[in-house]
């Protein structure tokens, strides 16, 4: 048997309006239950069954995002400038429990972020239990000399104010001035940390995939999103688990 909950609740908390708006809607008709008018705030409902103005509601199950995030946005309120959240629809800012994004990349990084309002979810991407590789491309200011790769792989390259080294790396270069870097950490602005201690400096870092799910396979232009769901996204970004 499907979860049923209270109707206002279940409304409020997926960003539609506040309890007395849904009192108004039910007295409106706007409202139905399993094809029946709504009669009460309080009726308990199963979320599948419920339509507003003749419409499903939005992702009752909760809400998972791929999301191509732009140059120059932020994640975090905490900062100045544009937040992600400002790229999907205004409703999802009200809902409960809140979307937030799996880590963060800075402002001046583009690429592959999820956003989702799974707290297991985040945390199994997060926690490095789960070994989740990140991979970024890199342009840099300076032409690579060719001994990068060993010093980002040998464990022992330390960052300005840590005191413990950066695991392994991988690096493979593209040209004089691009390269892919695989991290299996997250750490504070770790890409551009690495290459500042080693004397280069990031122009343009964008992260192209997580795990195996690569930012192209998406298809998806920045500022773009598409939903999907934990399960699903596991399995594109975890193929070989069980
Ligand atoms: N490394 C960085 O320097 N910035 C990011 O946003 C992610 C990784």
């Amino acid at each position: 048997m499907r979860k049923t909950e209270r109707l206002d609740k279940l409304l409020s908390n997926l960003g539609y309006g506040a309890r007395r708006d849904v009192r108004h809607w039910i007295k409106q008709g706007w409202i139905t239950v399993d094809g029946h008018p709504a009669t009460s705030p309080a009726q308990k409902v199963c979320p599948q069954q419920v339509l507003l103005e003749g419409k499903a509601l939005d992702h009752p199950d909760g809400l998972t995002l791929m999301y191509h995030k732009a140059l120059g946005t932020v994640c975090s309120r905490k900062e100045d400038g544009r937040l992600i959240y400002a790229d999907f629809p205004e409703r999802w800012i009200d809902r409960k429990p809140p979307l937030s994004s799996v880590g963060r990349l800075d402002k001046d990084t583009s690429g592959l972020l999820i956003v989702t309002d799974d707290g297991l979810l985040n945390h199994q991407l997060t926690s490095p239990k789960h070994h989740i590789s990140k991979t970024y491309a890199v342009r840099l200011a300076h032409p690579l000399d060719g001994s990068e790769a060993a010093r980002f792989a040998s464990g022992s390259l330390l960052l300005e104010d840590d005191d413990r080294p950066c695991l392994p790396a991988e690096l493979s270069i593209s040209s004089d001035t691009e390269a892919e870097l695989i991290l299996h950490e997250g750490r504070y602005h770790q890409v551009r940390r690495m290459f500042a201690a080693i004397g280069n400096h990031v122009q343009l870092l964008t992260r192209i995939r997580i795990g195996a799910l690569s930012l192209h396979d998406t298809n998806l232009a920045a500022g773009e999103y598409i939903t999907t769901t934990p399960a699903e996204l596991m399995q594109r970004i975890t193929p070989c688990e069980p």
